[in-house]
Formats: C-alpha cells, structure tokens, sequence
C-alpha cells in the first residue's frame, strides 16, 4: 500500500493566497453586485511593456522557422539572458558574479521553495515574523519543522525572528545559532528596507556561525532610498554565505509570464561540497529551462527602451504606494513600509484582529488586502494592502476606507 508524504498532512489550513481567493470568490459569488477591489495579492494590473511585447512577438517568429526555431533551452539558461543580467543586475553595481553563476528559472516562488533541496533535514531554518509563507511551506514539507503548537502559531524547530514595530520591522540575530536563514528585503510582507550597513551585519553573522543566507531580492526594483542595497552580493563576504533570488514578476509584470533567477557563487561551499554544483544537477535534473521566448523578453527589460518603461511602471505602483500612504495617513491608521516597495503594512483599527479587520473591510468597503496573521504570529493585528492595483482603483480603495 503506498504511503503518502505525511509532512504535507502537517500543513495549516491552505495556502495563505488560495484561502484568500476561496473567501472573495464566495463572497462575489453571495453579492454579485458588489463592485470588489482586490488589493491582496501581490499581482501587477499594468500590460508588459512595449519593449517586451516586441521582444515576445520576435522570439515567436523565430519558433515558426526552422532555421531559427529552439527546442530545449539549456536547463540553466541562455547565455544571452545570464550575461544580460551579469552586466546590468551586478556588474554595473560593482558586484562580483559571474554568467555561469546565475541559474535562470520559471520564477523565485518556485525557487525559494526548491531551494531547500539541497540542505540536510537537519538544518534548522530561522525566519523573520511574518514572513513569506513558501520560505516556512516548503520546509514543512520537507519535514524540516518539527511540531506545530496551534498556540503560539509556531513550528519547534523554526527559528522566529520577529519583526515588530519596535524594530522597526527588521529583525535581529537569533539567540539561537541557525544553519540556514531566510531574508527578504525590501520585505514581503511588511514593506521594510535595510541598509547596506545592517545587511552587512546579516553577512558577517552567517560567515562566522557558517550559517547560509538565502536573500530574496524579489522587489529591489522599488527601492527609492540611497543606501538600500539592490542585492546582497553588495555586502564584503557574500560570495561565501549568500544564495539570491530575483524574479521579473515584480520589476517588469512577468506574473502571468514566469521568469526569474537564483544567484550562487562558486565559493559557497559546505565542507568541499559546492552549493552551486548541487543547484545545478537539481536544475539539470528536474528542470527543462525557462521558456527561449520567455528569456528573450526577460532579455529585453535591460534594453535601454525596456529601462525607461521598466522606470515608469514601477513609478506608477510607487505613486499608489503614496495614494494608499497618505491617504490611510490622513484617516488615522498607522502604516509603515510603500517608500522601498509596494506594500504597505498597516495597523487594524479598534484593536481587531487580521481576519477581522479582512473580513469587515470586504463586507463593508469591498476591498480585498492580506491578514497580517496569515504571514505569522507577530503579523496579527496588522493588514497588508499593495500597491499593484490600478491607479483608479487604489484611489476608490483608499475613499471607501476613509468613509468606514
Ligand atoms: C504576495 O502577494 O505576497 C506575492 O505576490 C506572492 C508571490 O509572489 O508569490
């Protein structure tokens, strides 16, 4: 009789975005004449750029000629792809990664969750709280995290590092020694940055306990402030303790396209072992390679038309980060992040919880945003609204929150 993947039986409820979606859909399905805006998901609403679709509609040509046509891509990327983003993405900030050292894959949510993979089970994992739910997800899968305790919303062998408004959303380094640790800046959820300073610390620490870093860089196309770092690769030391994971979901709307990368450099190493050679026979062996016309559009966003309408876009979401800022502002919320990233974490009023603030919002505004809570315990009590809708609709979002 076969037997199933019991870790998965240890799940909590659904994933946190199925949930949400199951609740709107019931909910549109009970009032079909509520006009609801969905500010949840961290979905972009703007078409790809001229420059992309241009490049999308050559790559298409070329499948329909033989003489131009491409079966399989290289199950690590094409060179033209990986030297692109080499150039643009690191050298041109000074950072030291090579081509070779660039693994391009179908997105960083798939990414951040396989790349566990390639650890021991029993590596124990630290995150911040609340966190992006895949880094925790796939790891209970694995069977990497012990024992949940449905009091503490908490799993035994995960280490928390809570992000509160007492640190300013960032978190500090565990008292507890962990193997493999989990970054994300500019933060999903909380929308927080750090500096290059205090990323700096996260580098020295891993180095010294010879711990891994796995930084999700996901949104560093929203960083406005001088002195954020784009990627940790900018940090003295990383080549020896960091994994990165870009993604072009956020910085271009490849959401619906799929196109991201992971960076590992050669030195990285555990013992003799080579944390890029593993990555690689995983990505050899289960992967067949990101799409060639899905690549030559990635390839195109580091065009110079592909930059200016990269810039504009981002400009847009970063103008209804503003919207949604000053105008929660203005009704008395308190809310953080929306300068470095298009989220903005906010407080519920009148001592509600996540769910409640959620539910109360979608009944009587009709609008849809995040359950703090859903990200981890030191998420309650908080919302998260993005700044991924369209203009017009963050606008209308924002008045029927201010008429509550
Ligand atoms: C989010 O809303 O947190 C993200 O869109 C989820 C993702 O990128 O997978």
């Amino acid at each position: 009789m076969f037997k199933v993947n019991d870790n998965y039986l240890k799940l909590q409820g659904s994933y946190l975005f199925s949930n949400i979606a199951k609740k709107v859909a019931a909910f549109s399905a009970a009032n079909p004449d509520k006009d609801i805006i969905r500010l949840g998901i961290g979905d972009v609403t703007q078409p790809l750029a001229p420059a992309i679709i241009k490049s999308l509609h050559g790559a298409v040509d070329e499948m329909a000629d033989a003489a131009t046509f491409r079966g399989y891509a290289p199950d690590l990327g094409y060179e033209f792809l990986r030297t692109t983003i080499m150039e643009n993405d690191y050298k041109a900030l000074g950072c030291d990664i090579a081509a070779d050292e660039i693994f391009v894959s179908d997105g960083a949510k798939c990414d951040s969750g396989n790349i566990q993979e390639i650890f021991a089970i029993d590596n124990k994992i630290a995150v911040c709280d609340p966190v992006y739910p895949v880094y925790v997800d796939t790891n209970v899968m694995a069977g990497r995290t012990g024992v949940f305790d449905a009091s503490s919303e908490t799993w035994s062998d995960v280490i928390y590092m809570p992000c509160t408004a007492e640190n300013n959303f960032a978190p500090e380094l565990p008292k507890e020694t962990p193997d493999i640790i989990y970054l994300c800046f500019p933060n999903n959820p909380t929308g927080a940055a750090i500096t290059k300073d205090e990323l700096q610390v996260w580098v020295d620490y891993a180095n010294k306990v010879g711990a891994v870093i796995i930084y999700d860089a996901a949104y560093e196309a929203y960083i406005t402030e001088e002195n954020i770092p784009h990627t940790i690769f900018e940090c003295e030391g990383a080549r020896t303790c960091a994994i990165e994971l870009r993604s072009f979901s956020k910085n271009a709307g490849f959401t619906g396209t799929r196109l991201g990368f992971t960076v590992i450099p050669k030195e990285l190493k555990a013992g003799d072992v080579s944390l890029h050679a593993l990555w690689a026979r995983r990505h050899g062996t289960k992967y067949n390679g990101a799409p060639y016309i899905i690549q030559r559009a990635g390839e195109s966003v580091y065009s110079p038309e592909g930059k200016v309408q990269i810039k504009e876009q981002i400009a847009y979401y970063m103008k209804n980060a503003k919207t949604i800022m000053e105008g929660l502002s203005s009704a008395g919320y308190t809310v953080s992040g929306g300068v470095n990233s298009p989220y903005i974490w906010l407080k519920t009023p009148d001592k509600m919880t996540s769910w409640e603030f959620f539910d109360y919002l979608l009944e009587t505004a009709n609008v849809v945003g995040t359950p703090g809570s859903g990200f981890g315990p030191s998420g309650e009590g908080y919302f998260r609204l993005t700044a991924f809708g369209t203009y017009e609709n963050t606008v209308a979002a924002i008045e029927r929150i201010k008429n509550l």
